[in-house]
């Protein structure tokens, strides 16, 4: 059946609700089909979709083991509430807490929710019954979901620019929130350390000034999805550390990371004998094939609340399809032993960026693990080229920040690749990338820093 992407595009304009672009501004891009690693648009154009949509379709698009479960599993289910027990939700669990964490000796149970939001905001709820406190320490530059108590963890203080221009940025009211503080970002991996990161300093006095008797946890991701950032490796041992000391938990939210995305199963692992109170994950534990999320609890924390008459529950909570689409991911990564591929095809991705940063001037920074990268650009004196860099309210003419500019040059050459940050280009292709592929975008990344070189260090 042909469509009339004309008039799906009036359609789009006329009545749906867009986020990010204000409706001067926004580019109407129609995706016809997506096909493993491509998408293929209105016009028929193939685009390598090499930041896997949101950090979030790992195996690509429309992958067998994923749709060929969910295909079985709508033969026999459609929805089932929580308050019963279906087949897919059972081995969701058990391939989770038994198969894959079972060696690491600290996670109890799992519950499977539509949305990493809803991990995030399950996790602050866990921790605060749990603990019996309130207060949450979260990071600038973190991004945890959507809902009203995840926006205000968020690590962004921008939320609208309504005004003509685009100059102003106004926050959700009820800023600074309750419950919710901030702290400083992770350093980089290159920051130079000399004795006790900044950041763990300054997390420590605000602990102290906020009183630990009032914090529940601090929640942080192992990599940073919207920021980009890669701690320094003193950051997460010191962070466990702070949470020890104090008596708060330690919320690891791995709705970019968990599932394999940079190397490990889990994003925590890269540091030893670090391991979370709670866990928030999502998008990788199907592929996004539908939505999803899940929350992970630490066995003493799982028996706390499975023991209790705990008045929760979601109409969503263990849905058999999405749980058959996790089924079916998971057993297909377990089977063909993707955390070798994800490390192998990374260290060549990696070596390729480290070849980019040596030809262009413009590269200040190449960040990350596994099948997830971030290129950090900066001007001729190596400052980040849009000041503010990960500070930025992205209010003005955005046409002008180094990561738009970049995502159109390498569509020009056929690839879905930019970033959210200004200066900050996200690489983060599905696991069924191949070498060649790999090549063809790294290509494209380097005409397009060409251009940034150009524009910004001469
Ligand atoms: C680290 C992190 N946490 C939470 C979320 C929210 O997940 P979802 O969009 O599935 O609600 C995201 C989404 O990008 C994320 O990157």
């Amino acid at each position: 059946m042909s469509r009339d992407w004309e008039e799906l595009e009036r359609w789009d304009r006329a009545y749906y609700l867009h986020g990010l672009q204000a409706e001067a501004e926004h580019s109407f891009t129609g995706v016809d089909a997506t096909d493993g690693n491509y998408l293929v648009l209105a016009d028929g154009t193939r685009l390598l979709d090499f930041m896997s949509q949101l950090i979030s379709d790992n195996l690509g698009h429309r992958h067998p083991a994923i749709h060929g479960a969910l295909a079985e599993a709508m033969e026999r289910y459609g929805h089932v509430t929580y308050t019963l027990a279906n087949e897919y939700r059972a081995r969701a669990a058990k391939l989770v807490i038994a198969d894959i964490l079972g060696q690491e000796g600290w996670a109890g149970r799992l519950r499977v929710l539509p949305s990493g939001t809803e991990a995030t905001e399950s996790c602050i709820t866990m921790a605060r019954l749990y603990t019996g406190r309130s207060v949450i320490l979260t990071q600038a530059h973190s991004f945890h979901g959507m809902t009203v108590g995840a926006t205000m963890m968020r690590g962004y203080r921008n939320n609208i620019s309504a005004d003509e221009g685009f100059s102003g940025v106004a926050d959700v009211p009820g800023w600074p929130p309750h419950g919710f503080i901030p702290i400083p970002p992770p350093e980089h991996e290159d920051w130079q350390a000399n004795g006790r990161l900044p950041s763990l300093e300054a997390t420590e006095h605000i602990a102290r000034a906020v009183g630990p008797e009032n914090i529940a946890a601090v929640i942080s991701e192992p990599m940073f999805g919207a920021g980009g950032t890669f701690p320094h490796m003193d950051y997460m041992p010191g962070l466990r550390a702070l949470c020890d000391k104090y008596g708060f938990l330690w919320i690891d939210d791995e709705v970019i990371t968990g599932f394999g995305r940079l190397g490990e199963w889990f994003g925590y692992m890269h540091w030893p004998g670090v391991k979370p109170d709670l866990m928030a994950a999502g998008k990788g534990i199907n592929g996004s094939a539908l939505p999803s999320g899940a929350v992970i609890a630490s066995a003493p924390i799982a028996d706390y609340f499975e023991k209790a008459r705990w008045w929760t529950g979601s109409t969503w909570d263990g849905h058999p399809l999405i749980c058959a689409t996790i089924v079916g991911n998971l057993e297909y990564l377990l089977a063909n032993d993707i955390m070798q591929q994800v490390r192998q095809r990374g260290a060549y991705l990696k070596d390729r960026l480290d070849g980019l940063k040596e030809k262009h001037a413009s590269v200040g920074r190449v960040s990350g693990r596994g099948l997830f990268y971030t290129v950090d650009l900066v001007n001729g004196n190596g400052e980040p080229i849009v000041p503010d860099d990960r500070y930025s309210p992205f209010t003005g003419d955005l046409s002008e920040h180094p990561n738009v500019i970049v995502a159109a040059e390498n569509a020009k050459r056929g690839v879905f690749m930019g970033g959210f940050s200004p200066n900050t280009i996200k690489l983060g292709p599905p696991f069924t990338i191949t070498q060649e592929e790999i090549d063809t975008a790294t290509d494209a990344l380097d005409a397009a820093l060409t251009v940034i070189d150009e524009r910004f260090t001469r």
